[in-house]
């Protein structure tokens, strides 16, 4: 499974896949393309994407279709993607998902699977308020779940954590409202091709990896 693992990631706000992510490329040795993370990473820059995106990004509403994929595209172009890759946070519309099918035709590969990780509203609430990431290595942590040893400081790198903006409540509810009425959708998309895996998000997060590693299977081949 390891060469050639080409994997995207669905859930709502919250549901882990950032976490998983990170465990499957380590996994894997693939890529890790988290797009909420590259524009994060614009926005701190302020680079013209960034000051673009960061409209967006605080209210919660999807950043344009357009933009997203010239970004991706350029991304899967790297070294590191020439493996494989686990994709986070895109595609988040059908036409993205058509964008990707494209891009992906034109260098003759195809995905392997589309894993959806379901978690109720509730739990995604309390995940994401208590969300710290670490401004360094962008490492996850969780105040309740997975608490640093030292408070506001990264285990790994000692880095500084912080929260993000876009996981105050009235942001997170119109997150989840975008990823029901735009996202949500994807999941007939991806089965119709064939592709979706789906898995129960709720528990510890080595349980979680147990099961998302059984549903990719010998999928990511
Ligand atoms: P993005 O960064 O992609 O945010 P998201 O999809 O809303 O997902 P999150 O990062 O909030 O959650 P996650 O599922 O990765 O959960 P995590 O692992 O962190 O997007 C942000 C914004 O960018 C969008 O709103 C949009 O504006 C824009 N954007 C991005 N991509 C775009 C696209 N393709 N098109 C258009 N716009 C785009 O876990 C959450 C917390 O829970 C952490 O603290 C973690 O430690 C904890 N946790 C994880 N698993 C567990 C567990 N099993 N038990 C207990 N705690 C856990």
């Amino acid at each position: 499974m390891a060469a050639g693992a080409r994997v995207v990631l669905l859930g709502p706000p919250g549901a882990g896949k950032g976490t998983q992510a990170k465990l499957l490329q380590d996994t894997f040795g693939v890529c890790q393309i988290s797009t909420g993370d590259i524009l994060r990473k614009a926005v701190a820059e302020k680079t013209p994407l960034g000051q673009e995106a960061s409209q967006y990004i605080s209210r919660g509403a999807l950043v344009p279709d357009g933009v997203i994929v010239n970004m991706v595209a350029a991304r899967l172009k790297e070294k590191d993607c020439e493996s494989g890759f686990i994709l986070d946070g895109f595609p988040r519309t059908i036409p993205q998902a058509e964008s990707l099918d494209a891009i992906l035709q034109r260098e003759g590969i195809a995905l392997n699977a589309a894993l959806s990780v379901r978690v109720p509203n509730d739990v995604v609430i309390e995940r994401l308020a208590g969300r710290r990431t670490c401004r360094n290595c962008g490492a996850l942590s969780h105040r309740v779940f997975s608490p640093p040893k030292k408070t506001g400081v990264c285990d790994r790198c000692g880095g500084e954590l912080f929260q993000r903006d876009d996981d105050r409540e009235e942001t997170v509810a119109n997150r989840l409202k975008v990823y029901s009425d735009q996202t949500a959708p994807l999941l007939e998309y991806y089965r119709q091709h064939g592709l979706l895996k789906e898995i129960d998000g709720v528990g510890a997060v080595g349980d979680i990896n147990a099961r998302v590693l059984a549903a990719l299977g010998g999928a990511a081949k």
